[in-house]
């Protein structure tokens, strides 16, 4: 099968734990198109849209059959807009489960034929979170390991003070 699958998230900032799922998503499916959420009313961003478009530019360099867009309105038409009929998220831990499974029910309810597929997140990264490394980063902590090595930089600078 031909499938392209859309990895949706905020990526504010990228971590580790996304590219791991980028990089196996990329072994599964034929393309896979890793979709940024446009900044709304109801959430705010530390990065803008080109910041993290610009930093998930960076990261996929390795992957040829990843790409990476940013979205806006609903997750279920910007799928159906891209031909995608598969939606990837990583899960780190129970705690997830409930999010996860709220709004893969609300995407299935939204779009029957698409389907939402999870990675279980791997081990050295179930700690990890864009909003802990935001804390770590804020906090002048180092995030070396905790972001891939082209992003340290662009993640600090933002909270230099
Ligand atoms: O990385 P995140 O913040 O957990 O990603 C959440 C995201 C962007 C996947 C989710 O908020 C989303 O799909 N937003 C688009 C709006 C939408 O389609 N909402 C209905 C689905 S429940």
């Amino acid at each position: 099968m031909d499938i392209t699958a859309i990895y949706p998230g905020s990526f504010d900032p990228a971590t580790l734990g996304h590219l791991d799922i980028i990089g196996r998503a990329s072994k599964l499916f034929e393309r896979v198109v890793v979709s940024i959420s446009e900044s709304s009313n109801t959430k705010r961003f530390a990065f803008s849209e080109e910041q993290r478009l610009a930093m998930l530019g960076k990261i996929i360099k390795p992957f040829p059959n990843v790409s990476v867009a940013t979205f806006g309105g609903l997750l279920t038409a910007f799928a159906r807009s891209r031909g995608s009929a598969v939606l990837v998220r990583g899960l780190r831990a129970i705690s997830d489960f409930e999010y996860e499974f709220q709004m893969a029910s609300m995407n299935r309810y939204l779009a029957k034929e698409i389907e939402t597929v999870f990675m279980m997140t791997s081990p050295k990264y179930h700690y990890l979170s864009s909003s802990i490394v935001k804390e770590i980063a804020r906090l002048q902590g180092d995030i070396t390991g905790l972001v891939p090595p082209e992003l340290v930089e662009d993640v600090q600078a933002q909270f230099q003070l």
